[in-house]
């Protein structure tokens, strides 16, 4: 059977052979063992009902064992043997260009070059799950090829619920991931019901068909490195910044801090991933010697060298060392993976990466407390360091809220962090409110030449914006149009033919045009998928990251990033997903994102300015009514040139008035 037969059959007439544990690539832990003997049942019927019952008795004996040996079931027997990569779009079988986009961004999403676990579906950050099981995977292909532009595809955490009549301007899938009833939505009911195999975590782009490989998190990585150091003083260049992860996204960390030009230095407790990146030229030089490291560390920084290196070890072992030499760091931050703390995101200091694996399966209880002591040690350490003036942020990963948790000294005496989020500081104020945010898109041909003209294009148009814009988004735009211009020299691309470009609404717009007068003018020779990373002006609500900049108490509520998905999905989005977890985990944030097939036509090209202009649009009315000062400077800015658009605006009371108020009518609080 060909690829195209083998997609149209689905969940195969034949039952395949069984496939053995494959070694040579990386696969996720082993999942807790939290299910009752009676949940174990209820995880085997809800298995077995993907497949006719003549096979049960081959199949409920090898699920429980999966269950058994790997806390949920992958039903790893019926994974395609056909390699899994976005292949140019023609070669999928679909009625609809539409489907077949969805399709190659899934099979992106599952490359083994670009995905974490490819095997248990997992495409980063340790748990983020395009599907839960290759049964789903199966059946939501053969319904993309299957489709017409007459119907919606509905997917309920990688589930596919069927085929529903529809039309031409809805949305061919709508994904939801994670949605959970708000009281089950601790870490522990992830791990129950993803056993049960009725619910998934999403990650962002992972379970939306929307990641780009490391290259979407170098952009945001590298505003954030280059921010933070101008924030400091002197120049740049010589500045040291140290971090920890070298993962799928915080691998990005090196190169970021390369393309700012300061000297870094990346953590990494797992060697495999350390001389990943090191074989992939993401990071200069690896070394395991904290003497030998600190030495080269000296010369880069005095010759003002941009200068990428990696400390394969404990990133708790590096801030001690730090702290106890008296060695000055400019910048500090931190992504390993602490929104999953319990099941491998974070390795506690003073234990090797195996024991700690081991640990974590065997021992939970004794794992969960040497995390917690080794988050204590971590921020002893990072707080005397930032008492000599290292600039220390939280990099979304969820750092300050599990350090306090674990009763580390993270807080001030007024309850708050003692350190911002790299949102608060920079992302927010000069990124999110004035609209800009990670602004993607994808060549459906798979051509590298296509990309090249994407580039250009969308240089030429931010060019050409610059001319006219604002003094208050003069930097952004400059900075944005250095990243293009380097972007394909800085070898981005892995997997699809695919880049990101921070844009606000009116870039996103006009370069989203240029492309779609194009792709009909034969200049680029397919269609093209626009996307965004959740991690975006209005895409994501989370109290500790995205919307950490809001102040007015509303960023714990999640009514932005509802509206965003529901007003994309109306408007001529492609496909629209809506997530529970994300970046700092289950339960923390509430994310959504949409993709947009553009193909040339006038439809495209009506949809995508109604659908682009709402989803930027939408988070920055919300941040000015927080009274953002910028946000409100950009929402006033969109109402002069689009007289369609009425936003309410705040007052602004006088604290003075305020407080003194208070003070009489709350005497004794
Ligand atoms: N700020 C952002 O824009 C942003 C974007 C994406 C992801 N994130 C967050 O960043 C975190 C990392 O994401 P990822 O995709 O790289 O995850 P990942 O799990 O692939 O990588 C984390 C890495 O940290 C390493 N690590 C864990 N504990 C360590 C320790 N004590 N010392 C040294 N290394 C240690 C792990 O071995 C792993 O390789 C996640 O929490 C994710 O949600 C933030």
């Amino acid at each position: 059977m060909d690829f195209k037969q083998q997609i149209l059959q689905g969940i195969p007439a034949e039952l395949p052979s069984l496939k053995s544990y494959d070694t040579t690539v990386s696969h996720a832990p082993k999942r807790k063992d939290i299910l009752t003997q009676e949940e174990k049942k209820l995880a085997l019927h809800n298995a077995l009902r993907y497949f006719k019952p003549e096979w049960h008795t081959v199949l409920a004996p090898e699920f429980a064992k999966e269950l058994h040996d790997y806390g949920r079931i992958y039903m790893y027997r019926f994974r395609p043997d056909y390699k899994m990569y976005a292949r140019p779009i023609d070669e999928y079988p679909a009625k609809t260009k539409q489907a077949a986009a969805i399709m190659l961004m899934i099979q992106n999403n599952l490359d083994y070059a670009v995905a974490q676990h490819p095997h248990e579906l997992i495409t980063y950050g340790g748990n983020g799950a395009v599907f839960q099981n290759w049964a789903q995977y199966l059946l939501t292909m053969q319904y993309l090829a299957t489709m017409t532009e007459e119907q919606t595809l509905v997917l309920y955490s990688g589930h596919p619920l069927g085929l529903f009549p529809s039309h031409k301007d809805a949305p061919r899938v709508v994904v939801t991931n994670g949605m959970m009833i708000p009281n089950y939505s601790k870490p522990d009911d992830w791990e129950c019901f993803n056993a049960l195999g009725v619910t998934q975590y999403g990650q962002m782009t992972a379970g939306s068909y929307m990641y780009i490989g490391p290259q979407g998190i170098v952009h945001g990585t590298t505003i954030t490195v280059l921010n933070a150091s101008r924030m400091q003083q002197g120049e740049i260049a010589g500045k040291l910044f140290i971090t920890a992860g070298l993962g799928g996204m915080s691998g990005a960390q090196p190169k970021a801090g390369n393309i700012a030009g300061v000297v870094s230095i990346t953590a990494e407790v797992n060697p495999a991933a350390t001389y990943k990146r090191h074989e992939q030229g993401w990071v200069d030089e690896v070394h395991s010697n904290l003497e030998e490291l600190f030495a080269k560390v000296k010369e880069a920084q005095t010759q003002k060298i941009a200068r990428s290196f990696a400390y394969d070890g404990n990133i708790v072992d590096l801030w001690e060392y730090c702290a106890k030499h008296n060695i000055h760091i400019d910048l500090g931050s931190d992504q390993t993976s602490l929104h999953n703390p319990w099941a491998g995101g974070y390795y506690p200091v003073g234990y090797s990466f195996e024991e700690s694996n081991k640990m974590m399966a065997e021992e939970p209880e004794k794992f969960r407390a040497a995390v917690q002591e080794s988050l204590r040690r971590h921020v002893a350490a990072v707080n005397k360091l930032a008492e000599k003036g290292m600039y220390f942020f939280d990099y979304g990963n969820a750092f300050l809220l599990e350090s306090s948790r674990a009763g580390a000294d993270i807080l001030k005496p007024d309850g708050k962090f003692k350190y911002p989020s790299y949102v608060q500081d920079i992302m927010g104020p000069m990124c999110f409110d004035y609209g800009f945010g990670p602004f993607r898109w994808v060549c459906t041909s798979g051509k590298p030449e296509d990309l090249d003209m994407t580039d250009k294009i969308a240089m030429e148009v931010l060019q050409k914006m610059s001319e006219n814009s604002p003094q208050e988004i003069q930097q952004q735009m400059c900075d944005n149009i250095t990243w293009i211009r380097g972007a394909k020299e800085n070898r981005l691309v892995v997997g699809s033919q695919a880049r990101i470009l921070y844009a606000d609404a009116e870039g996103r717009i006009k370069i989203a045009t240029a492309f779609n007068q194009a792709i009909a003018a034969g200049k680029i020779s397919a269609p093209i998928v626009l996307g965004r990373d959740h991690h975006d002006v209005s895409g994501t609500d989370s109290p500790f990251r995205e919307t950490s900049n809001i102040y007015d108490g509303s960023s714990f509520t999640a009514d932005m990033a509802i509206h965003n998905v529901i007003g994309d999905s109306f408007r001529g989005a492609t496909w629209v997903s809506i997530h529970n977890g994300g970046g700092v985990g289950w339960g923390e944030v509430i994310n959504g994102g949409f993709g947009m097939v553009l193909d040339g036509s006038e439809d495209a090209g009506r949809r995508l300015k109604s659908m682009l202009f709402w989803d930027v649009n939408n988070g920055i009315s919300r941040r000015a009514w927080a009274r953002n000062e910028e946000a409100i400077f950009a929402i006033k800015r969109a109402m002069e040139e689009n007289p369609g658009l009425r936003v309410t605006l705040p007052n602004f009371a006088e604290d003075n008035m305020v407080d003194g108020l208070i003070k009489i009518s709350f005497p004794f609080c």
